[in-house]
């Protein structure tokens, strides 16, 4: 992979002839949407994940939105998830009429803490939405059996993960329903573009009908039974999908690569913190790699210095529960979720992609180590 022109970029795609060559043929076709390219890829990734059943959807969004449309939720019950996501973990049951609850996060794992969310339940509570965070798998477990004892529906949020495993077996083979997402900073790409597994054939048949307009699934097309969204995956993405699931333990053992050298290169770096290694009941599938500055640290001035390096870094990720929006509907503010809240002022996310140059991560490391010192 070469680097980009005038600096390294924060991510990339991983793309090849094979997804060109798959695309192509999809387009010759003439089957663009609802054709066999998607059901071959909705199978392909259901097996690859170890679920039954698969559904393809526009975004990771939508997969979510459906998840929480079909769980029920009506105006004034509560739905508890993470302060550390990207916002749609929210987003998909505000959509429905539902309130956040912000439970804190696991200081280690970045993970909402089962500890907090029990403690946040209350009779209104009925569902919590789970997240992976950059890849590292959530207490599945522990969340389960909460869901269970207190009769809530748990939505995994998997956006960041596939390819991590769970006490030893990957994300999305476990159960309950979980949502993956194929944007391009993702371990595969389809462009836009989501999946939600599930294990129930009856969830599967409701999510493929909500995605296509609430259709029924036989041949009638102006057939609707219920009220849905076009939430549809086109067959063009899911030939993208297909070409990059075929290539996706190439890109995962590319990407611990990387990650592993950034580790070591960062080792001698004073005061960066490494992301949480594997243990025995997690692995991460590395989605970004994110470090924590120290603390004091001017980390907007560090941002500038490796962008005058030509280097791209993130702020991976600011608290869900301080966006404006959610702060002016709901009136959040600092002190809700302090762990998290102070996690997220010395995050930083570094370049990182499948087929990332090591003389360009090394760069990235003098480049931090000369910011910091
Ligand atoms: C944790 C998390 N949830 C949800 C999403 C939403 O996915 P999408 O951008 O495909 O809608 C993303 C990705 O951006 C994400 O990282």
């Amino acid at each position: 992979m070469t680097q980009a022109v005038g600096g390294i970029p924060l991510s990339r795609p991983y793309l090849d002839e094979r997804d060109e060559e798959l695309v192509l043929e999809v387009l010759r076709s003439g089957r663009l949407s609802l054709g066999p390219a998607i059901d071959r890829f909705e199978e392909l990734f259901a097996e690859r994940v170890g679920a039954p059943y698969a559904a393809a959807v526009s975004s990771g969004t939508a997969g979510l939105h459906l998840l929480a449309h079909a769980a029920a939720l009506v105006p004034g019950d509560e739905v508890i998830t993470s302060p550390v996501s990207f916002v749609a973990t929210a987003n998909c049951f505000l959509h429905e009429g539902a309130e956040p609850v912000f439970a804190d996060v696991d200081p280690a794992t970045l993970n909402v803490d089962p500890a907090a969310v029990e403690a946040a339940i209350t009779p209104r509570t009925r569902a919590i939405v789970a997240v992976d965070m950059f890849g590292y798998p959530c207490e599945l477990d522990a969340l389960r059996a909460l869901c269970e004892r207190h009769g809530l529906t748990l939505i995994v949020d998997a956006c960041e993960a596939l390819g991590a495993e769970y006490r030893g077996r990957p994300v999305g083979s476990h159960g309950p329903s979980a949502v993956f997402g194929f944007y391009p900073n993702k371990q595969i790409t389809t462009g836009e573009g989501g999946m939600v597994t599930t294990h129930s054939e009856e969830e599967w048949q409701l999510l493929r009908s909500l995605r296509n307009q609430g259709r029924s699934y036989d041949s009638r097309w102006f057939h609707h039974v219920r009220l849905g969204f076009n939430y549809r995956f086109t067959d063009l993405q899911a030939a993208l999908g297909i070409a990059q699931l075929e290539k996706l333990d190439e890109i995962l053992a590319l990407r611990s690569d990387a990650a592993e050298r950034y580790g070591s290169l960062l080792d001698g770096v004073d005061g960066v913190e490494a992301p949480l290694a594997d243990d025995a009941e997690h692995r991460r599938s590395w989605f970004v790699y994110v470090v924590k500055l120290p603390r004091g640290v001017d980390r907007e001035a560090v941002t500038a210095r490796l962008k005058d390096d030509g280097i791209e870094a993130g702020h991976y990720v600011p608290c869900v529960h301080l966006q404006p929006y959610m702060r002016e509907r709901f009136g959040f503010t600092e002190g809700l979720c302090p762990v998290a809240e102070e996690i997220a002022t010395r995050t930083l996310a570094l370049p990182f992609f499948a087929g990332i140059e090591p003389a360009d991560q090394e760069r990235v490391a003098e480049s931090l180590a000369r910011a910091l010192a």
